[in-house]
């Protein structure tokens, strides 16, 4: 969503989600993270401007606010593609492979971590523990999909599966990502 300095980018309704925080918080500051995953839920990034004008509501500095977005690793400032996918690359994964598939995953999509492929359909990031240690190597769709044990032929079909675009059009994400109670694994 275009914005310029003179239209705030946060509407009165997002703002008001985000002030409902407040009285149940020790102080403002504390609201950064719900604030982030509520901007973030809306665009599906956290702009510059939309970070400024959180650390206005929040009476905190913008540095302040992205010091939080940048210790997280969760928020991007850019939009990203319809579907976001993690590969983890922590012990259980790692020693399984993990690193490779998200090596393979890159290559086949023509990007490197953290990028969007160019029709704009998926973003493939890594990802520490995603909570899904038992499909190692294990990946994470932002639609709460699992993918593992992944071999570098499940990558391919995962790929394939995912660029079909996400389950939920509506797709919030922050509830399924460390889900101890994965609902089940697609490849
Ligand atoms: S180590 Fe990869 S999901 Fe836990």
């Amino acid at each position: 969503m275009a914005a310029d300095s003179t239209t705030p980018m946060l509407s009165e309704a997002i703002r008001d989600k985000i002030r409902a925080f407040i009285p149940r918080y020790p102080s403002k500051r504390a609201v950064t993270l719900p604030a982030l995953h509520i901007v973030h839920e809306y665009f599906r990034c956290v702009p510059y401007q939309a970070m400024t004008e959180i650390a206005e509501l929040l009476e905190i500095t913008p540095a302040e606010v992205h010091d939080t977005m940048s210790f997280y690793g969760f928020f991007p400032q850019a939009p990203i593609g319809d579907v976001r996918v993690w590969i983890c690359r922590s012990l259980s994964c790692m020693i399984t492979g993990g690193d490779e598939m998200l090596e393979h995953a890159c290559k086949k999509l023509g990007v490197r971590s953290g990028q969007t492929t160019p029709d704009g359909k998926l973003t493939v990031e890594f990802a520490e523990c995603l909570g899904i240690c038992d499909f190692a190597p294990a990946a994470l769709a932002d639609d709460g999909r699992i993918f593992g044990p992944l071999t570098p032929e499940k990558v391919d079909a995962m790929i394939e599966v995912l660029k079909k675009g996400p389950v939920d059009p509506s797709h919030g994400m922050n509830s399924q990502i460390g889900s101890q109670e994965p609902a089940s694994s697609e490849v």
